[in-house]
């Protein structure tokens, strides 16, 4: 007798972002550089700042409770927590376990994933091989962070590109599908071309934050960018027997509008069916697929039963995508 498969699939979404905006302008007046140049490189016009003392866990708190609501979950029932992030709060606790107490969900497995900007579909498939195996039911999968507490303000190639904020949905065991497939790579030997400076291991220095800084050389970054998140949208269509055109949404990792329009274009999709936030949120690591998505669900552009790719490409390098059937 064959067994019904088990099927992951999102119930909920939610997103938060704190109050306070730097603009393309805030920044003219204290880097040298323009609007020009900062939306035409990258599409940024604005970015979210976390305030003093508003950490990780706070602004995953905020989009986890949203998503639950969503979903119509309680805290009590989570059997799990994974946190997308390469920002934590502390080293440990694992900001899910800060998440988890905060949230009244104790007793569930909790875990961080850092995997840059690609932590939330790193978290997100996690959560689909917990529940695709049997083990796990319902899972929250954040992806939150408060990168600009990282970023060098003195360096406009890096400054003018990150924000803080939270995304997370609410993932459930379901006979029908779902997750389709996840898909998850790294490349090791490209630490050097964007990496944060300092660490507990590696040891910090006497400057300012202990000399913890973002470091891209972002043109090197690009062309790797395009070039792996064209070769995962076959290997994700091809792994599912698909077409390009039966994709219907596309919710890519915000990291720069001209790396969106590249990936749309090879998927020969119109801009109407990508989802853009970068504008108004800058890069927001492992963050911005999951805020993305949320927004895209709440203004109901995203529907129910529809064919959506996720993807990510960060620091690491790591990359991964995501087809999900809404
Ligand atoms: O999320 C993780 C993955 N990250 C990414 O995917 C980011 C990938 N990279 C990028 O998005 C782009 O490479 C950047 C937006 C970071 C940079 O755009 P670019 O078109 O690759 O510019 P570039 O680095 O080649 O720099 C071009 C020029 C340089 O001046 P010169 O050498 O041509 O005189 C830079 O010094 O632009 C200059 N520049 C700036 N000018 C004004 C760099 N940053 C700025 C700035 N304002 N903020």
């Amino acid at each position: 007798m064959s067994e019904t498969p088990v099927y992951s699939r999102i119930t909920g979404t939610g997103s938060h972002l704190p109050e306070k905006i730097i603009t393309n302008a805030d920044l003219e007046k204290i880097l040298d550089t323009d609007d020009q140049w900062i939306r035409e490189r990258t599409g940024i016009q604005q970015r979210h700042i976390a305030a003093e003392g508003e950490t990780t866990s706070d602004l995953a708190y905020e989009a986890a409770v949203k998503a639950m609501q969503a979903a119509g979950v309680s805290a009590d029932e989570l059997d799990m927590i994974v946190v997308g992030t390469t920002t934590p709060d502390l080293v440990f606790p694992s900001t899910a376990c800060l998440l988890q107490a905060r949230l009244g969900a104790n007793g569930c497995t909790a875990m961080d994933v850092n995997a840059a900007c690609s932590g939330f579909i790193y978290g997100l498939s996690v959560a689909d091989n917990f529940i695709r195996t049997g083990s796990k039911k319902k899972v929250l999968v954040v992806g939150a962070e408060t990168l600009t507490r990282m970023v060098d303000w003195n360096d406009r190639t890096t400054a003018v590109l990150f924000g803080d904020g939270a995304g997370a949905v609410v993932l459930e065991a379901s006979e029908a599908p779902g997750v389709l497939s996840t898909h998850l790579h790294a490349a090791g030997e490209y630490a050097d071309l964007l990496t944060a400076t300092a660490g507990v291991s590696k040891g910090f220095t006497a400057e300012e934050r202990g000399g913890l800084k973002i470091e891209m050389k972002g043109n090197e970054v690009f062309k790797v960018a395009v070039r792996t998140l064209g070769r995962i949208v076959d290997e994700t269509l091809e792994a599912n027997g698909m077409e390009k055109s039966d994709i219907d949404f596309l919710v890519p990792h915000q990291a720069n509008l001209r790396i969106i329009s590249a990936t749309a274009k090879k998927l020969g999709m119109d801009m109407d069916q990508v989802v853009v936030t970068v504008h108004k949120h800058g890069n927001t690591s492992s963050a911005s697929v999951p805020m993305a998505l949320d927004e895209a669900v709440r203004s109901g552009q995203i529907k129910p039963g529809m064919t959506v790719l996720l993807e990510a490409f960060g620091g690491g390098f790591t990359w991964g995508s995501a087809l999900i059937k809404m």
